[in-house]
């Protein structure tokens, strides 16, 4: 594990994976495959950090020609803005990559995958990108079992890791059909992210913060993702799925496993794994009176939307996690489309003092200041800042709001060792490091505390394009606030 020291980090910019990979990406044409992970693994080839010997074999229902993938590859490269003189390094990387259409059957990608094999003289392990949905990745895997292709492999599944408890249960029971659990990987980038590896420095690598990261000491949490973008031609995707499955069971859920869980006994990826999944374990089943569902004015004219959904495109949750740290104290989730500004915060917000020993009446108290509070942007490089009361200098005990931030690039600048969270996590699972990835346990779990919102979804309430969401929201925080990112940074 490595998320420690600078020191380590330096370590890992060296530590390319030992063993020769056969990376077969299905969805190789999509979305994902051309912003992320074909410019992602070019990027580990640049750096280092690919093995001695790989080939990507991407594959996909519709066939193209090796040439025409390629072709597509160096595009999604060059469009990526991850590196910018691609054409020196791009020689040798394209050579790496073959394509192969499943549209028809999978024995050719067996025929393929032998090839690449031989090619690497013959000793190679297996990595399986599952860029798909649900159900179409499930089928992939039961393809790969019977093609025998599962020995010495490891298989990355993309989220939504199905769309309820049920759905959940049948596709993991499909998956462990084929491989064992400590062989599947299921990604969520967020996990990958710098700053939210950063969380688990400032908890555990400090005596300032942890002390006071409980109940005792803590009011309120609120995790918040708003995005400017809209659906960006997902309309198809985006009706079935919702801001609630998109975002909520996701990315939001594994963030607060990060902030909530307790020390764990080492930096392993078991005991923090274990750690995260208690959070899970104790969390409270959502309520739908303590959900706001959102839909941006403008959603049903969407590409591929239908002209009366309900979907969601924004969600907001108060939930708890009901154990010894954290009993009483609500946890805020929020994030939408289309909303005021783009953030990834956290915001932890302490309890008032015991004693109010200051003449703190209205007027002397900033307008909307709250409470104390750390705000955590997890954007890479991300930030911390404190908000704080201090006395306005002058005769009268008037106190104003201070701030104080640090900032992860002027400390330590543009850290070249520093990678994009889906290459973290791609250059991870070829070293079989599981740490930041969710057991089936966990994901069944999440979506179990989900069932009662999935069963009887309160209705979409239309929102402004631009806002921070339906007002409805305020009623959820009442008498608390919440807080806007665009307050601190
Ligand atoms: C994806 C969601 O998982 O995360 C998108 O499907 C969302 O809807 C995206 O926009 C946000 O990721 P990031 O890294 O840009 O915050």
């Amino acid at each position: 594990m490595s998320v420690t020291t600078s020191s380590a980090q330096e370590d890992r910019a060296a530590e390319a994976v030992a063993t020769n990979q056969v990376i077969v990406l299905f969805g190789a044409t999509g979305d994902l495959a051309r912003r992320k992970l074909l410019p992602g693994m070019f990027h580990l080839a640049q750096v280092g950090l690919m093995p001695g010997g790989f080939r990507i074999i991407g594959a996909a229902r519709h066939p193209i020609s090796t040439d025409e993938f390629r072709a597509l590859a160096r595009e999604s490269v060059a469009g990526s803005g991850r590196k910018s003189r691609v054409d020196e390094a791009w020689e040798d990387f394209g050579k790496t990559l073959g394509f192969v259409g499943v549209g028809d059957g999978f024995e050719a990608l067996g025929e393929a995958v032998e090839a690449a094999r031989a090619e690497l003289g013959g000793e190679a392990d297996l990595l399986f990108y599952l860029s798909l949905p649900p159900k179409a990745a499930a089928g992939a895997v039961e393809e790969i079992g019977k093609l025998g292709l599962d020995e010495n492999a490891r298989v990355i599944i993309e989220k939504p890791f199905g769309t309820d408890l049920a759905s959940a249960r049948e596709l993991n029971e499909r998956l462990h059909s084929v491989f064992q659990e400590n062989r599947i990987y299921r990604i969520d980038h967020y996990l990958g992210r710098e700053a939210v590896q950063n969380l688990l420095a400032l908890r555990f690598a400090n005596g300032m913060f942890e002390p006071v990261w409980n109940r005792n000491h803590i009011d309120h949490v609120q995790i918040d993702i708003p995005e400017t973008l809209s659906i960006e031609m997902r309309g198809s995707f985006y009706e079935d799925t919702g801001a609630f499955r998109d975002m909520l069971v996701t990315h939001l859920f594994q963030l607060l496993g990060f902030v909530a869980m307790e020390p764990p006994t080492s930096l392993e990826p078991k005991p923090l794994g274990l750690e995260r999944e208690k959070v899970f374990d104790s969390m409270l089943p959502l309520r739908p009176e303590d959900v706001v569902r959102g839909q941006y004015v403008g959603y049903r004219q969407e590409d591929g939307v239908d002209p009366s959904s309900d979907t969601e495109t924004f969600i907001a949750v108060k939930t708890y996690v009901d154990n010894w740290r954290w009993e009483g104290v609500p946890f805020y989730l929020r994030s939408g489309k289309r909303m005021a500004e783009s953030h990834h915060v956290l915001t932890v917000a302490f309890k008032q003092p015991p004693r109010r020993m200051f003449p703190l009446d209205e007027a002397l108290i900033p307008e909307g200041f709250g409470r104390d509070h750390l705000t955590f942007e997890l954007g890479d490089p991300g930030s911390i800042s404190a908000s704080f009361l201090a006395k306005v200098p002058g005769a009268t005990m008037q106190l104003g709001e201070a701030h104080m931030q640090f900032n992860y690039a002027d400390a330590f600048g543009n850290n070249r060792a520093a990678l994009d969270p889906y290459e973290r996590l791609i250059h991870d699972v070829m070293n079989g490091d599981r740490t930041l990835f969710t057991s089936s346990d966990a994901i069944e779990r999440l979506w179990e505390i989900s069932e009662p919102v999935l069963e009887s979804p309160p209705h979409a309430i239309p929102y402004e394009p631009g806002s921070w969401g339906p007002e409805e929201i305020d009623e959820l925080i009442a008498p608390r606030r919440w807080h806007l990112p665009s307050d601190h940074i």
